[in-house]
């Protein structure tokens, strides 16, 4: 539902962060087997930014997309989504954000095998409640923005890796969502059709698109504007591109 907004409060949308990782830790265990995955994590992240985390296996990049995603909550510390704190949410609510907010890219593409594209891309605006004839239109927009208008009616078996990521992508963007996550997005693609999603995400992010991706691979990592790397479930460096060690 809108709530109407003065100029002031609009303003302020547009200048607060994307999302905000405060003071964050997360411990699994407990005791002698205790994992401190994540450990007193900082992080701001932009409107529009394109920004890459990287880090050996085992560093936190998955416990800190997982905060991010709003698909595990914090041991301590506190995530504001959208100027949202989600330890004021509720399960149902916190589901209903992460539809809204977030578009979430995987690994594997996580596409329904025998949906068409177009089915595919529209499924989270059924959950949003937008209706059939708008789904479909603009289910067929985000096609078209990812390059795969002349796949709509195409099922995942019949597309490449590369072009089962990109409807993956135009799923993701389907809702409009304030950020996209990316969970090593190239990692089951080969090069070139690596290099061709880094050229979409890179087309996404002059379009304004707020993208965070994860990737343990600095080739990838390299194709983002600002690299954050994590080892023991700390940021040991946060840089922008260009910008010196
Ligand atoms: N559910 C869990 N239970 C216990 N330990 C976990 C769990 N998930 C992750 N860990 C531990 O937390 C640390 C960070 O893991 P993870 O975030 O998956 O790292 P990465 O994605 O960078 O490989 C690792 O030591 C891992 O073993
Ligand atoms: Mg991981």
């Amino acid at each position: 539902m809108a709530t109407p907004v003065s100029a002031e409060q609009a303003d302020a949308a547009v200048d607060r962060p994307v999302l905000r990782v405060e003071e964050v830790t997360k411990v699994y265990g407990r005791n002698d087997a205790e994992v401190r995955a994540l450990d007193g994590v900082n992080l701001s992240v932009q409107r529009g930014e394109f920004l890459a985390i990287v880090g050996a296996s085992g560093s936190g990049k998955s416990t800190l997309m997982n905060v991010i995603g709003c698909l595990d909550a914090p041991s301590s510390g506190r995530y504001l989504l959208d100027g949202i704190d989600t330890a004021l949410m509720d399960e149902h609510q916190l589901a209903q954000i992460r539809n809204r907010k977030i578009g979430f890219v995987f690994q594997n593409f996580n596409l329904i095998a025998r949906t068409r594209a177009i089915d595919n891309v529209a499924m989270p605006l059924a959950y949003a409640g937008v209706h059939r004839a708008e789904r479909r239109q603009r289910a067929l927009r985000v096609l078209d923005a990812v390059g795969l208008s002349e796949r709509a009616t195409h099922r995942p078996t019949e597309l490449s890796g590369g072009q089962q990521q990109r409807v993956a992508i135009a799923r993701a963007l389907a809702a409009d969502p304030v950020m996209l996550l990316a969970d090593e997005p190239t990692g089951a693609l080969d090069t070139q059709a690596s290099a061709e999603i880094m050229d979409l995400f890179d087309q996404l992010h002059h379009a304004g698109r707020t993208i965070v991706m994860i990737t343990h691979e600095l080739d990838v990592a390299s194709r983002a504007e600002r690299v954050v790397r994590m080892q023991d479930g700390r940021i040991i460096s946060d840089q922008l591109k260009g910008a010196a060690a």
